[in-house]
């Protein structure tokens, strides 16, 4: 056959290959294993939604909207995008189901894939890979607390510790407006360029997020969220604060902090990790008090966070740590000859059943060919069976460390193995 074309992943769309995917595997499961030590459940939700699930619950004026969602006809000419985040299609989901009128708080936790259209490099990418969690239905202090202390514990759980977690209060519908409106007058009598001020006009906090110099002195005195929350705003975030010491999980306040998606209020807050470059932000999240009414839900509110498993498994490769297990298998069979590989084929059967990972050589190679693959799966031993074995009911274990080799009784191998793997 005629190799007529040939192909690449999209761009900016990353593969996970072995080894590199066993740190993948292991970031992605340790964060969601901190999730269900708290309580939250596994939710699988679809890859795409009605695009105007995301118009309405992540905001129009967002870049997430505006510039980077995948949108596309169906064949039945309706507008779908795939999902660029999980907090919409979450809510979308407990409000259809019902489940907002059960037991609160609704505590629901996923992982997968989610679709922004960004200029790709390192760490940021067009298909990128959360681990989230929602908690829905309470507007309690401590819960806010609860859910950044599991990011924070699921991450340690990782070994990685070249992070900092800011935090804010981006108010509530009793002093943001106001605060908004403050902001907008500020900001509008400062020498702006025509594009700044028409951010300014349009969502004036995101001006304070803009990393210009130039514009970084300007609004250096602008007037912050936090020192115009309202009494009980301020009284939640106070509060958070104290849980958060209570937990001993440090932080940093960072009044200036700006978030990508609109429905945040309240608590806001992003994890940090100095070892990325540009793309320094592992993990994010915050409380939405109007999303689920805005969606046609009841007034509830919630809070939740998306981690960024891509990200963290670069910050660990950044500070030098390993995740996972890279090795395909414990133990790799070397038969040598068609009678040795019918009784390994068997043998490997038996060991896969007593929970010892196994792999063999296949397809007829020499001996010398099949040692090579035994080291490249990662095993630690190898299997070494003849004619001669056979004959005698013995098989040889390779310790593939020291080149180590004897002789064991076939019947007693599974135990040995076991013994020796802990
Ligand atoms: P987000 O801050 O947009 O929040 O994304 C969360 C995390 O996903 C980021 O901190 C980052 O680690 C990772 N991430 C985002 N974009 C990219 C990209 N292009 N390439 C690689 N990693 C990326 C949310 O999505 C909210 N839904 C979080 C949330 C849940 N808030 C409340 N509940």
């Amino acid at each position: 056959m005629t190799k007529t074309s040939s192909f690449s992943a999209p761009k900016g769309v990353p593969d996970y290959l072995p080894p590199a995917s066993a740190e993948f595997v292991a970031v992605r499961d340790g964060l969601v294993g901190a999730a269900r030590l708290a309580g939250y459940g596994h939710v699988e939700l679809p890859i795409f939604e009605d695009t105007g699930l995301f118009a309405r619950g992540v905001g129009e004026s967002t870049d997430v909207v505006s510039k980077e969602m995948y949108t596309f006809a169906d064949r039945g000419e309706r507008s779908v995008t795939l999902r660029p985040e999980g907090t919409a299609g979450v809510m979308r989901a407990v409000i259809e189901h019902g489940l907002d009128r059960g037991q609160l708080p609704v505590k629901l936790c996923y992982a997968g894939p989610f679709f922004r259209y960004e200029q790709p490099q390192a760490g940021r990418y067009r298909q990128l890979q959360q681990v989230g969690v929602e908690a829905i239905g309470v507007d309690d202090p401590a819960l806010d607390a609860e859910v950044i202390a599991v990011a924070d514990a699921g991450f340690r759980g990782l070994g990685l510790t070249g992070f900092r977690l800011e935090l804010t209060s981006l108010g509530d519908d009793t002093c943001r407006p106001q605060y908004r409106e403050l902001l907008q007058e500020f900001l509008l009598g400062l020498p702006l360029d025509e594009e700044t001020t028409r951010r300014a006009r349009l969502n004036p906090l995101r001006v304070l997020d803009d990393k210009r110099p130039e514009v970084r002195e300007l609004t250096a005195n602008a007037p912050l969220m936090l020192d115009h929350l309202s009494e009980s705003a301020k009284a939640h975030f106070e509060q958070v604060l104290g849980h958060l010491d209570a937990l001993g999980v440090p932080y940093v306040v960072n009044p200036r902090m700006v978030r990508g998606l609109d429905y945040y209020t309240k608590t806001t807050f992003e994890f940090v990790h100095d070892g990325l470059g540009a793309q320094s932000g592992i993990g994010g999240g915050g409380r939405y008090d109007g999303l689920m009414a805005q969606l046609g839900g009841l007034e509830l509110s919630g809070i939740g966070f998306g981690l960024g498993v891509d990200r963290t498994v670069l910050a660990l490769r950044a500070e030098g740590k390993e995740a996972g297990n890279p090795a395909r298998c414990d133990v790799y069979g070397v038969p040598l000859g068609d009678a040795a590989k019918q009784r390994l084929v068997v043998l490997a059967g038996e060991l896969r059943a007593a929970g010892i990972r196994v792999d063999l050589a296949y397809g007829g190679r020499g001996v010398k060919s099949a040692m090579k693959a035994a080291d490249r799966s990662g095993a630690r031993f190898a299997l070494v069976l003849g004619d001669r074995d056979l004959a005698d009911g013995t098989i040889g274990v390779k310790n593939l460390a020291d080149g180590e080799q004897r002789q064991v009784p076939l019947a007693e191998v599974a135990g040995v193995l076991r013994d020796q793997l802990g």
